[in-house]
């Protein structure tokens, strides 16, 4: 008998550490989540602390990778519809053309919540909420740093742009341009797509270099940190000295601009978080359970860092996603 109500005891606990693990009550959903595809180090660790939140909450997460084509997050979303899922997370590719998908979700009664890019659209009752930063701070941010930091000296800098079309580059760009247009001294010489991939934009690079003069350029802003990478190499290849000649400031804080920060090769960097699918997976849990909308965005921290702290925070983080 004793070992009969032990037995029962322990199943209890159990149960309540897997109905805690289910944070807020989200274990059993199946959630769907069209993801971008794996362009940078920062997508494969929102990717890979998505999984990880599911796991922790007991969600089973289907993940579609897109390959950076939108036509392909549409099917995913229309498979997921047909498969009946109760909620999806999508990470859209470019901000426009989502109207008639979401509108088919919303028929089907399914919940859509935006991961770290915004959409354009006029009527936001098509998707539940979102999970992003705020993409004009962050490129407001890598502005004033460099305006400070080149004091009243001359700059002329080559911009790295995102992927045509999406959010995070029209609005890092915004940002940046509002920062720079307070100081005269400042000019973007160049900018150029380079798609947040290293090799595209280490190839814009090469060719900015070769166009506008590889002394001349006084420093580079990258919409993502992947392309600032692609665009050390080609500064090195032309015998140009990143980090110290020619400045560097870009985005998302992954490790590896972190090592180039500690190593002398680039300046700064300002951070976006890839733990987005966990407070979206809360979100949908939550409203499953009361039916209460949440806020149309849940905005995640910004931060700026510099080289004075770049090794540790390498050391923190390499090993995290
Ligand atoms: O949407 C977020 C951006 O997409 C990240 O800054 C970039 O690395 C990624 O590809």
């Amino acid at each position: 008998m004793k070992r009969f109500v032990l037995a029962v005891s322990v199943a209890a606990l159990a149960l309540t550490a897997c109905d805690e693990a289910g944070s807020g009550g989200s274990g059993g959903m199946v959630v769907g989540f069209s993801q971008i595809g794996s362009e940078s180090g920062w997508r494969t660790a929102e990717t890979n602390a998505a999984r990880t939140a599911a796991k922790q909450r007991g969600v089973d997460l289907r993940i579609s990778d897109a390959q950076q084509r939108q036509e392909n997050q549409i099917k995913a979303i229309r498979a997921f519809i047909a498969q009946g899922v109760d909620g999806i997370l999508l990470a859209p590719v470019v901000a426009t053309g989502w109207d008639p998908v979401l509108r088919e979700a919303k028929t089907a009664n399914i919940p859509v919540i935006l991961l770290d890019r915004q959409i354009e659209t006029q009527d936001p009752g098509l998707y539940l909420s979102s999970v992003t930063s705020d993409q004009v701070l962050e490129g407001r941010m890598a502005g004033d740093w460099l305006v400070k930091e080149v004091g009243g000296r001359d700059c002329s800098v080559v911009e790295l742009q995102g992927t045509v079309g999406s959010s995070p580059a029209i609005a890092r760009k915004k940002g940046f341009d509002e920062a720079v247009a307070k100081a005269a001294n400042v000019k973007v010489v160049r900018s150029q797509s380079g798609d947040f991939t290293r090799s595209k934009a280490k190839e814009v690079m090469e060719s900015a270099i070769k166009s506008v003069g590889g002394t001349t350029i006084c420093a580079v802003y990258a919409h993502n940190d992947d392309m600032m990478i692609g665009a050390i190499q080609a500064l090195k290849e032309a015998g140009l000295r990143p980090g110290k000649d020619v400045l560097t400031v870009s985005i998302d804080a992954v490790p590896d601009i972190f090592k180039a920060m500690a190593e002398g090769d680039a300046n700064a960097t300002v951070e976006l978080t890839p733990e987005m699918a966990a407070p979206a997976l809360d979100m949908l849990a939550a409203y499953k359970k009361d039916g209460k909308a949440p806020p149309k965005w849940q905005q995640t921290p910004t931060k700026l860092y510099l080289q004075d702290t770049a090794a540790a925070e390498y050391e923190r983080r390499k090993d995290l996603y």
